[in-house]
């Protein structure tokens, strides 16, 4: 239930709205998201209603469904997602996808003569996710042979092999942050668990002197690999982009949502996926397709492999 028009939580201006009226905008973007409501979204939502006027907000949950609200979408969204996220944020994953998926997967790649190699981040934020994969898989092929490290920092891939990790979210703005490739390290960074092995991948940038904080930028390289799209797990349309995948990490998104959004969502990451392809989750969130996925471990951690 919305707390409104009491006088502790009354908003200066035109923009008190009413519980109903609250609620109609968090049942748009819950049907758009797929998003459970719960009381963190509630709050967000009575936050963000405060940035808008009163007749704006009127439009808007007068106009519920049509195309000048779902314009609106992406403010919305990005004021009520949850965008936390870090390189290498689970160590067990990344050893995982290093000593055994990767492996297995290149091997069997050989053996069918097929040398594309795609992996998704689907809902990787800011891009931390996707970038750690991508730095993972070329340093996995410097190791076998299968790639090649210039003096400029630029890394061929030998042997006609083509590597694509692509990286979606349905919030714009990280969207818009992954491209930059820049992130600062400052505070509780994007760095915080970042191993030093990888820092060949990574560069310091100038101080930047109007916020004074340091700044790191992903390698052109790795930038090569790596592509980044704005989409919406909750649709039923999957574009080619984001199909034909090897591996999928879908991690830390699926709390978010309602039972019904997480199977739709399985069912469509298993459209994207090539059989026997591998689908990591985070250890929060639930796997409720046991019919399109067989579990499968190694040593202590958990990976669906595609039916
Ligand atoms: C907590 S972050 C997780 C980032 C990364 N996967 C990780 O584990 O570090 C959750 C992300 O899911 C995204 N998200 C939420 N609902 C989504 C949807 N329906 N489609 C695509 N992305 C969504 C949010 O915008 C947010 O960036």
């Amino acid at each position: 239930m919305y707390m409104t028009q009491t006088a502790e939580n009354k908003i200066p201006g035109e923009t008190v709205l009413n519980e109903g009226m609250l609620q109609s905008l968090e049942s748009l973007y819950c049907f758009h998201s797929g998003f459970k409501s719960c009381s963190a979204l509630k709050k967000k939502m009575l936050k963000l209603s405060q940035q808008y006027s009163k007749s704006e907000l009127l439009m808007l949950v007068s106009h519920l469904g049509n195309s000048h609200v779902y314009s609106r979408l992406p403010e919305i969204t990005d004021a009520l997602t949850n965008n936390e996220t870090y390189f290498f944020r689970d160590e067990i994953q990344f050893d995982c996808l290093q000593q055994y998926l990767l492996p297995a997967l290149f091997e069997q790649k050989l053996r069918s003569g097929d040398k594309t190699l795609r992996i998704w981040s689907a809902a990787c934020s800011s891009g931390e996710e996707a970038y750690s994969l991508s730095m993972v898989v070329a340093d996995f092929m410097l190791k076998k042979g299968l790639a090649r490290l210039s003096h400029d920092g630029s890394l061929t891939l030998l042997e006609g092999w083509k590597v694509q990790i692509c990286g979606s979210d349905i919030n714009k703005r990280v969207i818009v942050k992954a491209k930059s490739a820049q992130y600062s390290a400052s505070g509780l960074s994007s760095f915080r668990h970042f191993p030093q092995q990888f820092n060949i991948y990574i560069k310091k940038m100038p101080l930047n002197k109007e916020s004074a904080k340091s700044f790191y930028r992903v390698n052109r390289s790795i930038q090569s690999l790596t592509a980044f799209e704005v989409f919406n797990l909750n649709s039923d349309e999957l574009p080619l982009s984001l199909q034909r995948m090897d591996i999928v990490f879908c991690r830390n998104v699926m709390i978010y949502w309602h039972e019904e959004t997480q199977a739709r969502v399985l069912a469509n990451i298993y459209k994207a996926m090539n059989k026997n392809a591998y689908l990591l989750m985070s250890a929060v969130d639930k796997m409720n397709q046991p019919r399109l996925f067989n579990e499968k471990r190694f040593k202590d951690h958990t990976v669906y492999l595609r039916r």
